[in-house]
């Protein structure tokens, strides 16, 4: 695929599925692109552009390869802290105890956010109806069969589900566990695009929200795209419903009428309840003085002015000091590297290298400031780049990071045999990170040392294979293991038939 074939296609892909790729995952969605097109036996890009428009299937399989179903069970636990001991009372206070609560998991992937609430809910002895959507045909055939492995339970979150699990299968490496039925009757599971206009839809169940939780998705769109979706959300809320977003994803506060309230246990967007005010004053509750910030947004300037519509958080049915502000949510009061780190993060992600660079600059004398730095730098001028990263392995010997990223400049300079000195540096210290494995393989490849080069991919697809196939492997941009397996797979293709013509 040339660069024009490339783009059109994938703009097609952002207007079927509201997907966009940054500049620098230019590379890794083409070779992603190019595998699923060879399996489905599409050999030119219009072909390809035809059949993702009029073949279900094909759309089905595109969005399967493109979308990251990364989730597990009470991820951001204090945001469930937050329904368990906000939401939950506010909403028996105004409706009383025998409400239902009605909540909508949007981008739900394999259903573990809305398992987790509804497992929440019965703690709680709360009632709850809850919705499950997803772009993706296979997370929401997943998310029906609610059979997960231990994977899904990382960061401790099996002592709160244990109780409501069936264990099914149990194989060496391979132990299943289902949901039980007490669970999965409260929670039901469809397709929807939320790119799409198709929602609110009050005859398909899709409006009339008490809780929406829309996390980790809206990271892939773009800014209309997001603004457009936080409109619609606002829309399928209740007055006074709560929509809560994962903590590292873009601001709402300018996109709708939400009004974003921090609290101790994060920040989250409230739609406006015009009731709320006459209710809570004749139930005598005194106005919390709750301090309120826009939810951080890595894309905008640290000391940028709070919107306007940032509101005071609206009289509750608790005590204002259990809503306190927490002081880590507060950018301004964050530690001046943690800032400087989220600023520079967002520069780098968004292609600002110029930004990314300028922001790190002082602060080298921190590793994942200098990864960073080189990073940005990489793409705007790579002898620069490798004296900075030589110089940061010098400060920084037990990165791992750095030397993987000396290895890569090294490597791009065709500088192979100190490429290879400086990965082997890299594995000395993590000999299972993939992606040094990978790179280890690509070097030795290109110093024609096939057989070597062979062994680090097989190495890298096996340690691609012990992972969840949607885990994002670190020092990758933002690659899959799943991604990362097909490749190191497709290299040992290679190298296999090379070695087959070699007498
Ligand atoms: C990283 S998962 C987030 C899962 C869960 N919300 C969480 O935070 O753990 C992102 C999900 O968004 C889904 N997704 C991507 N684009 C979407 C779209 N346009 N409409 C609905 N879901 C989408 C993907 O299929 C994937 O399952």
């Amino acid at each position: 695929m040339n660069d024009s074939e490339l783009s059109h296609v994938l703009t097609v892909i952002q207007q079927r599925t509201g997907i966009s790729f940054r500049s620098d995952q230019t590379q890794s969605i083409q070779r992603t692109l190019l595998l699923l097109m060879q399996r489905l036996g599409i050999t030119t890009s219009a072909a390809f552009v035809a059949a993702i428009q009029r073949d279900p299937q094909v759309y089905n399989e595109l969005v399967d390869e493109i979308t990251v179903g990364e989730t597990y069970f009470f991820r951001e636990p204090k945001q469930f802290d937050f329904i368990r001991h906000r939401i939950i009372p506010e909403l028996r206070s105004r409706r009383g105890d025998s409400t239902i609560l009605r909540a909508w998991s949007a981008a739900c992937a394999s259903g573990e956010e809305a398992y987790s609430l509804a497992i929440l809910c019965q703690q709680e002895s709360q009632q709850l109806d809850v919705l499950g959507t997803d772009l993706s045909i296979q997370s929401i055939a997943k998310a029906r069969r609610a059979s997960y492995r231990d994977w899904s339970f990382r960061g401790g979150a099996m002592s709160q589900v244990a109780k409501y699990l069936v264990q099914t299968h149990s194989a060496k490496h391979d132990q299943r566990y289902e949901l039980s039925k007490q669970v999965r009757r409260h929670v039901r599971f469809q397709l929807l695009n939320l790119a799409s206009d198709n929602y609110p839809n009050r005859s398909a169940g899709i409006g009339n929200f008490d809780l929406i939780l829309c996390r980790n998705v809206l990271i892939y769109f773009q800014r209309e795209t997001i603004d457009a979706i936080a409109r619609r959300l606002y829309e399928c809320l209740v007055p006074g419903g709560w929509l809560i977003t994962a903590s590292g994803d873009p601001s709402l506060i300018h996109s709708s009428d939400f009004a974003a309230i921090t609290t101790q246990y994060g920040t989250f967007y409230q739609r406006s309840n015009p009731n709320a005010t006459r209710q809570n004053a004749a139930a005598g509750v005194t106005k919390s003085k709750t301090e309120i910030k826009p939810k951080s947004d890595v894309s905008r300037p640290i000391n940028s002015p709070r919107s306007a519509k940032a509101k005071s958080l609206p009289p509750a049915a608790e005590p204002a000091k259990s809503v306190a502000p927490s002081p880590r949510q507060s950018p301004s009061q964050m530690p001046l590297h943690s800032r400087v780190m989220a600023e520079a993060r967002g520069a780098l992600a968004a292609g600002d290298y110029a930004a990314a660079v300028r922001l790190t600059e002082n602060q080298r004398q921190h590793p994942d400031a200098c990864v960073i730095h080189i990073r940005g730098q990489a793409h705007l001028n790579a002898a620069a780049a490798l004296r900075s990263c030589s110089e940061a392995v010098a400060n920084h010997p037990l990165a791992t990071e750095l030397h993987y990223l000396r290895a890569r400049l090294l490597m791009d300079a065709n500088q192979l045999d100190e490429a290879a000195r400086a990965i082997g540096r890299a594995l000395f210290l993590d000999r299972s990170d993939v992606m040094s494995q990978f790179l280890a393989g690509s070097i030795q490849f290109r110093r024609g040392q096939w057989k070597i080069a062979y062994r680090h991919f097989e190495t890298a697809l096996k340690l691609c294979n012990q992972q969840d196939p949607q885990t994002l492997i670190p020092f990758s941009k933002q690659d899959t293991a799943a991604v990362t397996a097909a490749a190191a797979e497709s290299q040992m293709t290679k190298i296999r038939a090379l070695l087959a013509k070699t007498p």
